[in-house]
């Protein structure tokens, strides 16, 4: 039953797909990227910043990226950062580096364009993010220390600095006036150094002078190619329980991560979305602080984390584990709607005696399938349904005959539980380690 709904034919009205992290982020949203992509004009990245870590594996060859959208290594594709994204520039100025020294790098205007409205996370955003972290101490968030939210806090508060702005220095200087000073006081009151205003502006005039080719009018542009019925893919960073609002509050980020996203990110209908792809690993992974109900220690655990090498592509931080959590994954579809899923790493789980999925969590003796609020996970406890594991190796499998009957019965339980098709099954990192089920660019009907 499951299977049929999967195999809808393609659609040429079907054209654009966002990608959404299901769960606490790294769920493989960079290698489904680059997969898809292959029939992609326009990869468009439109929150988030350099906290994501994306990793792509072609040819053996491993790439990391953060800031660059992850179709940058498909010939041909247009890779778009919007205003909703919060930009380092000298992060990005190393990224490109690092894709130029693997001869990867993007055309300006043509591989890679970035909107003159993207906020920058400047120095003064990382040491805050640092210095706020060290004084939670007991009750860090755990942040990737990237300044993400006090960048973000600029954004609202209307006093962020646009890539734009780093274009011309009488700009940049204006802008700085409404809140260099502000921001240095923030830094004297937790203990750090100030920042040298002088300094920070010649090496952002200097950023900017080498970015200023990559700086187009993005959301126009993506406007357009929507409305010219070109296919677009919305990359999404980090994932649907580390959404400001709606995640696991104040143990999130600070953008909103999920679909609804794509509209304010970029400016764009809300009609113009015609899928959503929730990537969802087949276990959970969580890096930083934070409610995590179906998380494991001991032998389980360090199987997940060292099969899965689950340490952070951002900071290299051990990623906490556990199994697949369905309430909280019911939770991510209702605030998605996700047409299809693609469910990652199942090839990690092989050689474990069982394998188990949380399908319900009982809180004060009610069993609940869905959280009984985002930011009251402390209280339940995981109810578990076992299955049995398999150790046939599945590594680079593609086709499904070829998955030993338990790891199919596996898949086919979390889309008969959550209610969402799984149209790729991912069975390694490199591009090609997938079965493909069915074509995940199609609304399901
Ligand atoms: P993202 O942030 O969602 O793009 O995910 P990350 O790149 O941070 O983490 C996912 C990790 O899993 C990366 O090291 C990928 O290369 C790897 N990966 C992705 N899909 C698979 C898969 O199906 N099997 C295995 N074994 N590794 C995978
Ligand atoms: P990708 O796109 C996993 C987590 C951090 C921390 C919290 C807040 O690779 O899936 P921040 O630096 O954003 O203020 O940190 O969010 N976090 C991620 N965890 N994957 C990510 O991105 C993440 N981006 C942020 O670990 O718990
Ligand atoms: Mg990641």
């Amino acid at each position: 039953m499951v299977e049929s709904r999967v195999t809808t034919t393609r659609s040429r009205e079907m054209s654009t797909l966002v990608i959404i992290g299901a769960q606490w982020g790294d769920e493989g949203k960079g290698k489904v990227v680059d997969l898809l992509a292959r029939r992609a004009r326009y990869v468009v990245r439109f929150q988030g910043g350099n906290n994501a870590g994306h990793t792509l594996v072609v040819n053996g060859e491993k790439t990391v990226l953060h800031l660059i959208p992850s179709g940058v290594l498909q010939p041909g594709v247009k890779n778009i950062i919007t205003q909703g994204v919060v930009v380092d520039p000298f992060v990005l100025l190393q990224e490109l580096e690092g894709l130029e020294a693997a001869n990867a790098l993007p055309r300006p205007g043509e591989g890679l364009m970035i909107s003159p409205r993207a906020s920058l996370i400047l120095p003064y955003h990382r040491a805050i993010d640092k210095a706020r972290e060290l004084r939670l101490a007991g009750g860090k968030i755990g942040t990737t220390g990237r300044g993400i939210g006090p960048a973000y806090e600029d954004v609202a508060g209307r006093r962020a600095i646009h890539l734009g702005d780093i274009l011309d220095r009488a700009r940049l200087e204006a802008r700085l006036d409404r809140v260099f000073d502000e921001r240095n006081a923030t830094l004297s009151w937790l203990g750090q150094e100030p920042i040298n205003r002088e300094d920070m502006v010649q090496k952002l005039l200097a950023a900017g002078k080498r970015l200023a080719p990559y700086v187009r009018e993005a959301e126009a542009i993506v406007r357009d190619a929507v409305a010219r019925g070109e296919d677009v893919l919305f990359e999404g960073a980090q994932g649907a329980l580390l959404d400001v609002q709606h995640g696991t509050y104040p143990f999130v980020t600070s953008s909103s991560t999920n679909a609804g996203a794509v509209t304010t990110g970029v400016g764009i209908a809300p009609s113009a979305v015609n899928a959503v792809v929730g990537i969802v690993k087949a276990y959970t992974t969580r890096v930083g602080a934070g409610p995590f109900p179906s998380e494991l220690e001991g032998e389980v655990a360090d199987h997940l984390r060292a099969v899965g090498h689950e340490f952070g592509s951002t900071t290299g931080r051990p990623r906490r584990c556990g199994w697949l959590d369905l309430p909280a994954l019911r939770y991510a579809h209702g605030l998605n709607g996700f047409t299809s899923f693609a469910l990652t790493k199942l090839d990690v789980l092989t050689g474990l005696d069982e394998v188990k999925l949380c399908t319900g969590y009982k809180v004060k003796g009610e069993v609940l399938s869905i959280p009984p609020s985002a930011v009251n996970f402390d209280e339940v406890e995981p109810i578990y349904e076992t299955f049995p594991g398999w150790t046939e190796d599945i590594k680079g499998v593609q086709t499904l005959d070829e998955l030993p009957e338990s790891a199919r019965r596996f898949v086919e339980s979390i889309e008969a539980l959550v209610g969402v098709p799984v149209a790729v099954i991912g069975t390694g990192p490199g591009r090609r380690e997938v079965v493909e089920r069915g074509p995940l660019w199609i609304a399901e009907a």
